[in-house]
């Protein structure tokens, strides 16, 4: 298993292109099953979880070509409607199959994701929504089974869902199975997170008609099938996100280019608070790094609030900053993992419920410590690269599912980290 060895200490200086959004390409390449004709995507991510996303939607019959960061997926011989456990388990947008195999097919067999290191992430609201559309499903022995084999020509039936909780994936799923529905489907209480924007915009330019996005409120009227499409994938604001950190951090200057500073709002403001300068162009953002950093209070809620993927970066950030400051997670009741890993290297975090306190002593310093998942990873990442020394990562798979040549492009701004297998 690859690790990382940070060298820390290094204030980081230049530009880093932004690559595509891993969870905008997720649902994106998924929506391929809903069509008969030709998926042409760009700006995919060269990630593992897309090498799993490819390697399932294959399995289930998809025609999947690649050249480098573009994709032409063709989904006109899918025989097989089985998700199964092995692949599920990697990753947890496959479950995001569930509603185009079964808005298509009229049937779908999908593993319940489970739990996972930061929390337990039920689809009863993905569930609930497929069955007000008519399907009919069991839950047994670990599997989601769908059919829609007792509704005229096997089609769903547009409706209006009420969701309890803003859920992206809840929405991705629903939003996708309502486009071929009969009828008009209203989901309420929708999420506006800007990757579902992006979905909304790939089902639109393969036809299919959609209003409200980036509302709470989509409507979706069924068309009978989609045409061939070409679409190029949104950046990725967490990737953007986590490099901006990094120039805060390290006293740096960093610009973020590829991206749309519009939908970076909550992140440029908490960047602006610890005391960073941030210009912010068309294209891209540049963050310039004060010496004296000021912790933030951060508190995750759907977007357009602080999002929950960029919580463990702030928390490296406040516990090398001046002051004591209150970090609460409200999307994910677990995923506080890398602070045990943060206070290994001397950050103090005293954990009370969803509420991290983290009081800044100034400085860390490098030792060995274990990524626990994604996130985690690039805030162990962002710690090491301020700690005095050397910090050896474990378990780096976490990162390589998330972040494209992370190392690479950090060394390149002036990092020293090596990759060791
Ligand atoms: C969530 C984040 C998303 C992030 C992703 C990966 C939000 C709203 N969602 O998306 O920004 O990129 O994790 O870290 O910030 N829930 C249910 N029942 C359901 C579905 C969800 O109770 O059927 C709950 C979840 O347990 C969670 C909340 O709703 O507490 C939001 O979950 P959801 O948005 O679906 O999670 P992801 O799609 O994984």
């Amino acid at each position: 298993m690859d690790k990382l060895v940070i060298d820390g200490g290094y204030p980081l200086d230049g530009e880093v292109s932004i690559s595509g959004a891993k969870n905008a390409a997720l649902p994106i390449l998924i929506a391929s099953l809903l069509s008969d004709q030709a998926l042409n995507l760009q700006n995919v991510p060269n990630l593992q979880d897309i090498k799993t996303c490819t390697k399932l939607l294959s399995a289930l019959g998809v025609n999947v070509n690649r050249d480098q960061s573009s994709y032409s997926l063709k989904a006109n011989h899918v025989s097989n409607f089985d998700a199964p456990y092995e692949l599920v388990k990697t990753m947890r947008a496959s479950i995001l199959v569930l509603g185009p195999l079964l808005a298509k097919h009229g049937e779908a067999k999908v593993s319940l994701p489970g739990g996972c290191a930061i929390g337990s992430r039920p689809v009863d609201i993905h569930i609930k929504g497929l069955e007000l559309m008519g399907a009919k499903i069991i839950i047994d022995k670990g599997y989601i089974s769908a059919s829609t084999a007792h509704l005229p020509n096997r089609k769903l039936k547009g409706c209006r869902v009420f969701m309890d909780q803003v859920t992206v994936g809840g929405t991705e799923n629903l939003m996708m199975a309502a486009v071929l529905a009969e009828g008009t489907t209203i989901l309420e209480n929708a999420a506006k997170e800007p990757e579902i924007i992006d979905l909304g915009n790939c089902l639109i330019r393969m036809g299919a008609i959609i209003d409200g996005l980036g509302s709470d409120k989509i409507k979706i009227k069924g068309v009978l099938s989609l045409k061939e499409a070409s679409y190029k994938i949104m950046f990725d604001r967490i990737e953007a996100g986590t490099f901006m950190v990094a120039a805060a951090m390290t006293g740096g200057k960093v610009l973020c280019n590829n991206i749309n500073p519009k939908q970076m709002e909550s992140v440029i403001q908490k960047i602006k608070e610890c005391g960073s300068k941030v210009d912010i162009h068309e294209n891209s953002i540049l963050v310039c790094g004060n010496k004296k950093l000021e912790s933030v209070k951060i508190i995750t809620a759907p977007y357009p609030a602080f999002p929950t993927d960029m919580q463990a970066q702030f928390m490296a950030l406040n516990v090398v900053a001046k002051g004591a400051n209150e970090i609460t997670e409200t999307i994910f009741e677990n995923r506080f993992m890398h602070a045990q890993e943060l206070i290994r290297m001397g950050a103090v975090i005293d954990i009370k419920h969803n509420t991290a306190i983290t009081k800044g002593n100034g400085y860390l310093t490098g030792t060995n410590v274990m990524a626990t998942d994604l996130r985690a990873s690039a805030s162990l990442v962002l710690a090491a690269l301020v700690a005095k020394g050397k910090t050896t990562i474990e378990r780096i798979y976490h990162l390589d599912r998330g972040y494209e040549k992370l190392e690479d492009k950090f060394n390149a701004l002036g990092a020293n980290i090596k990759r060791i297998n």
